[in-house]
Formats: C-alpha cells, sequence, structure tokens
C-alpha cells in the first residue's frame, strides 16, 4: 500500500505564555510512577512484592540506578493513590499506612534521594483521593508544608470528589502554598480533564501559569485500544493542546505502560515513539523486577529519549491521517534561520497483517532546508545519510507499529549539493529491515 500524501505543512508556533516559573521540568519529568501496574493494592499479608508499600518504592529506586534507567534520565519515583492512612491525625495532619509504610514518608524519601533519585508523592484536591484516602480540602496549607518537611520533589494532585468548577480557585491555591514552603517541587494537575469530564472549557492560560504538566484525558489502561484512544485524543484535539506545551509545562497524555501484559512488542515502539513526539512525561508503569530485556531497550532507547528531551519542547503534531497510515512531526534541534529539524513517526493502524509501504519525500512532510538533512532510524540501526528535501524515502511499517526517523539540518553541508550520499531506498532500507524483524 502506498498511499497519496497531501500534507499541511508543520510550523513551530512560538506564543507567548505565562507559565509556572519554579524552575522545574525544563524537558518532560521522567521516572516512575506505581499506579497503572500496581493501582491500589494493599494486601501485603498475601501479596507482599506486589502492595503498595515502602518496599516497593525502594525496590524500584534500586532497580532504576542499578539497571541504566537513571542513567538514561528517568529521576522521579513516584507513589501514587493508596499511600495514607484512611484518618488523619488528631491534629489534621496526613498518616502514611503505617503497616505499609513503617518507616514514614521522610525515610523513604531519604532513601530515595541516596539513591541520587527524587522522590514525588500523590495527594487529591478534593474531600479524598479517588480510592477514598483523605483529600486536602480544608488542609492545603498544611499538606504543602507536610511534603516540604518529607523533602518531596513532586506532587501529584487528582481530582476525584471535588467541584471541577472550583478548580480554577483551588490548583492555583494548592500551588500557592506549595511555592510557599520554599522547596522546588513538580505539580502535576488534574485540573483540566475533570473540567472537561464535567463539560467545562479548562481555562489553559491559568493551567500553564500555574501546573508543570496536567492530564488532558482518561487513565491509560493496560490495551492498545486504550493507547489507541488516547493517540486519536491528542491528534484530534491537537490545535487546542499543543501551544500549552513548552519548557516548564507539559501536556501529559498519563504513563508509559511498556513491558506489561497489555502491548505487543510492535505496540511498545508504538507508545515510546509517539510520547517522544508528543514531548510528554516518560513516567514508566511497569515491575522492573521482571520486564523482558526487549521492553526495557525500548525505555532505555537514548535515541528516542533525546527527541522526547529536546531543549526547545515544541510538541509534535499529526500531520498525515488516511487509511490507517499515520505520520506524527516533531520540530526538535537543531535549528537554522526558520528550519527547524524534525522527529517524524509513520503509524500503522491499519490490521492487515502485512507490514505497509510509505513513500514521501522530505519535502512533502514540510521539510524544506535546501542544505539536506541528515537521517536517521531511532530504533533500528539505519543511516540513511543526507538527504534533499526531494528525496522520496520509504519506510515499512508493521501492523500498529510505528518507524521513528530523526532528520538533523544539515548545517555544514549548506548547499553543497554535489556531496549527497546516493540514495537507494531498496538497498539500504529494506535490506537491513527485512533482517531485523523476525
Ligand atoms: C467536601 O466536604 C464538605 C464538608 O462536608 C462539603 O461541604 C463539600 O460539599 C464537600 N465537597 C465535595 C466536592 O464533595
Ligand atoms: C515561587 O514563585 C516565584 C515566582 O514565580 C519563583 O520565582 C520561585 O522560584 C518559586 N519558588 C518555588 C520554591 O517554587
Ligand atoms: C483565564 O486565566 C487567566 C490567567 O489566570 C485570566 O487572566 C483569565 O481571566 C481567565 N479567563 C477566563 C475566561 O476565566
Amino acid at each position: 500500500m502506498s498511499p497519496i500524501l497531501g500534507f499541511v505543512v508543520i510550523v513551530a508556533s512560538t506564543q507567548l505564555v505565562v507559565a509556572l516559573e519554579n524552575g522545574l521540568a525544563r524537558t518532560p519529568p521522567m521516572g516512575w510512577l506505581s499506579w497503572e501496574r500496581f493501582r491500589c493494592n494493599t494486601d501485603c499479608k498475601n501479596d507482599p512484592d506486589n502492595c503498595i508499600s515502602d518496599r516497593l518504592f525502594r525496590t524500584m529506586a534500586d532497580i532504576v540506578v542499578a539497571e541504566g534507567y537513571a542513567a538514561v534520565g528517568y529521576e522521579y519515583i513516584n507513589i501514587d493513590d493508596c499511600w495514607l492512612e484512611k484518618d488523619r491525625s488528631i491534629d489534621g495532619q496526613l498518616v502514611p499506612d503505617r503497616e505499609r509504610f513503617p518507616y514514614g514518608m521522610k525515610s523513604l524519601s531519604n532513601y530515595v534521594h541516596s539513591k541520587g533519585l527524587k522522590f514525588g508523592i500523590y495527594e487529591d484536591y478534593g474531600n479524598y483521593t479517588c480510592a477514598g484516602y483523605p483529600g486536602i480540602l480544608g488542609f492545603l496549607e498544611t499538606d504543602a508544608l507536610t511534603f516540604a518537611s518529607w523533602d518531596v520533589d513532586f506532587v501529584k494532585l487528582d481530582g476525584c470528589y471535588a467541584h471541577p468548577s472550583e478548580m480554577d480557585q483551588g490548583y492555583p491555591e494548592f500551588g500557592f502554598h506549595l511555592n510557599q514552603t520554599g522547596r522546588p517541587m513538580i505539580y502535576s494537575c488534574s485540573w483540566p480533564v475533570y473540567q472537561i469530564y464535567a463539560g467545562m472549557q479548562p481555562n489553559f492560560s491559568s493551567i500553564i501559569e500555574h501546573c508543570n504538566m496536567w492530564r488532558n484525558f482518561d487513565d491509560i489502561q493496560d490495551s492498545w485500544s486504550s493507547l489507541e484512544t488516547i493517540i486519536d485524543y491528542y491528534g484530534n484535539n491537537q490545535d487546542a493542546i499543543v501551544p500549552n506545551a513548552g519548557p516548564g509545562h507539559w501536556n501529559d497524555p498519563d504513563m508509559l505502560i511498556i513491558g506489561n501484559f497489555g502491548l505487543s512488542y510492535e505496540q511498545c515502539k508504538t507508545q515510546m515513539a509517539l510520547w517522544a513526539v508528543l514531548a510528554a512525561p516518560l513516567l514508566m508503569s511497569v515491575d522492573l523486577r521482571t520486564i523482558r530485556p526487549e521492553y526495557k531497550a525500548i525505555l532505555q532507547n537514548k535515541k528516542i529519549i533525546a527527541v522526547d528531551q529536546d531543549p526547545l519542547g515544541i510538541q509534535g503534531r499529526r500531520i498525515y491521517k488516511h487509511k490507517g497510515i499515520e505520520i506524527w512531526a516533531r520540530p526538535i534541534t537543531p535549528v537554522y534561520q526558520n528550519y527547524y529539524s524534525y522527529a517524524i513517526a509513520f503509524l500503522n493502524r491499519r490490521t492487515d497483517g502485512t507490514p505497509s509501504d510509505v513513500s514521501v519525500t522530505l519535502k512533502e512532510l514540510g521539510l524544506q532546508y535546501p542544505g539536506g538533512y541528515r537521517v536517521e532510524d531511532l530504533y533500528e540501526d539505519v543511516d540513511y545519510g543526507i538527504l534533499t528535501p526531494q528525496t522520496k524515502i520509504k519506510v515499512k511499517v508493521n501492523p500498529s507499529g510505528v518507524v521513528i526517523l530523526r532528520c538533523d539540518l544539515q548545517l555544514d553541508e549548506i548547499f553543497a549539493s554535489s556531496r549527497y550520499t546516493p540514495y537507494t531506498p531498496l538497498n539500504q532500507v529494506f535490506k537491513v529491515r527485512q533482517n531485523s524483524f523476525k
């Protein structure tokens, strides 16, 4: 199949936004978060290895360092719901579950810091957390001070048991109290998604001003269909969503579920590539004790992480969608005059069981730099060399899989057209790819 491509050129917008300036999250935060994989398992008697407990987080911190995740950028060890006692203390303080967190949160935080990592926690702007533990309503200042006293580095604030109409006031108010503690903490907000559920239109200028990241859409579940609904949401609503991202403030399409039960190998590669194009926070939610090596390799793919962490912080867009083939593009560094480099993801949403060919020139993708681009495949060891905008590239995309390319402006070859590498798609691409997909 060779779709005929009719393209809209992607323009990197540089709009002026007033953003939360706490110095944090200059690139999308990376780390590990318990929820998608470990949920609200509180049964440490019968399931001591998998319950939400001090031990689980220490173990994950150990592995993040020992097995190379920290070395490629994963930094935050984040607790989600179900860490609390059901009641506050008599003087109104949050109390971690006494059996599951017997040493308290300061001790766990110290441990995480001793490994060179950062420590994140979860609460909820409501009377209760989603799982029914005490929320922060009525205790905003107390709880901000508590988190600071535990040396917390990251706070995720959920929105269950709260009135969405009160969030415009409430989320900034808690942000104010976090700021007043003097301890820099990433502030992750669920503010827009609950307002969208309630039929409201979120005020994104305010959200950008007060949060480092925020959820726009549903929780991710362990399935390809869940991942597809997220991909579609971000593509279909990109005009409203994309301009809100930038250094210090990110859209959060939710956790990476790579290495769990629900996605195939191809689908895992798709999530990693798409999240990088979306400039998404990379928060793994997987059992790092048992993850298979091929999934670990996806999570530790340095070239794709570099796209996610690109310093420009421009979120990518879906630039083509036809008959199950999508092309997504993200402007990245290096930049020269008005020309950007790009990460390009070719996604195959088709279910006919054979790879689809996509042929396109760089120019059709909006890559017009006369000096050409150095083009490289980020999963397969394929270097396309230096290509002119007129060169047709051909990629073979597996069903529910992805091909992601990095196209860097060829800056020292300006107009030196005689020095282009000859390029024959058949020899240089398919030969390698056929061998590399078993
Ligand atoms: C939270 O609890 C207070 C006191 O019981 C109540 O007035 C308020 O309506 C509750 N808020 C929500 C969102 O349920
Ligand atoms: C608090 O806010 C001010 C003003 O935006 C900022 O300069 C400062 O870094 C913030 N401090 C913390 C700890 O977030
Ligand atoms: C949205 O938030 C901004 C910044 O806080 C504020 O100036 C503006 O009035 C708000 N817009 C609406 C429609 O409430």
